[in-house]
């Protein structure tokens, strides 16, 4: 696979993740049993890998070292920060108070994170 070829298949499932997300944010919001059905909990589990593979695909195809790009570094470590809020925001949040504050700050890490690829700055707008 060509590196603009994975870079469509990584920006598609960039914008899957985030509509998934966004409706299963609702789900929960609104308390509806859609968020339990296998296909809501087993979906999001496989585009992600893609969008992970496809990511990991470009830095091998691009040689890319995440060490030498910080913007990389920033990315990675804010999907863990995504998947980990994420989390808390639709399972493991204990209270509706603390899964509503996970959500929107897994939505902030999200925006982050997509300002960090259009701009490849690790504080985007602020260049080094
Ligand atoms: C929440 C997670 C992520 C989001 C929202 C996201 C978003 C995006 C977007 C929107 C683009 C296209 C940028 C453009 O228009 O030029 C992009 C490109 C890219 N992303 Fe991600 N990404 C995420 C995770 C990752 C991770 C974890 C990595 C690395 C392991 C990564 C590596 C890349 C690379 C190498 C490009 C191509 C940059 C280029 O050549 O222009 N992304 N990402």
């Amino acid at each position: 696979m060509t590196y603009t070829a994975l870079k469509y298949l990584h920006a598609l499932t960039v914008a899957i993740t985030l509509a998934l997300f966004l409706l299963r944010g609702f789900w929960m919001l609104i308390d509806s049993p859609r968020l339990q059905a296998r296909w809501v909990r087993i979906t999001p589990h496989i585009n992600d890998a893609l969008l992970l593979f496809a990511a990991i695909a470009m830095l091998v195809v691009g040689s890319l070292n995440p060490l030498q790009q910080p913007w990389i570094m920033a990315k990675i470590i804010g999907l863990l920060a995504y998947i980990g809020l994420g989390t808390v925001a639709l399972k493991r949040g204990k209270t509706r108070a603390i899964r509503v504050k996970a959500l929107i700050a897994a939505l902030a890490v999200f925006a982050y994170v997509a300002a960090v690829a259009v701009t490849k700055q690790v504080i985007p707008g602020v260049a080094f």
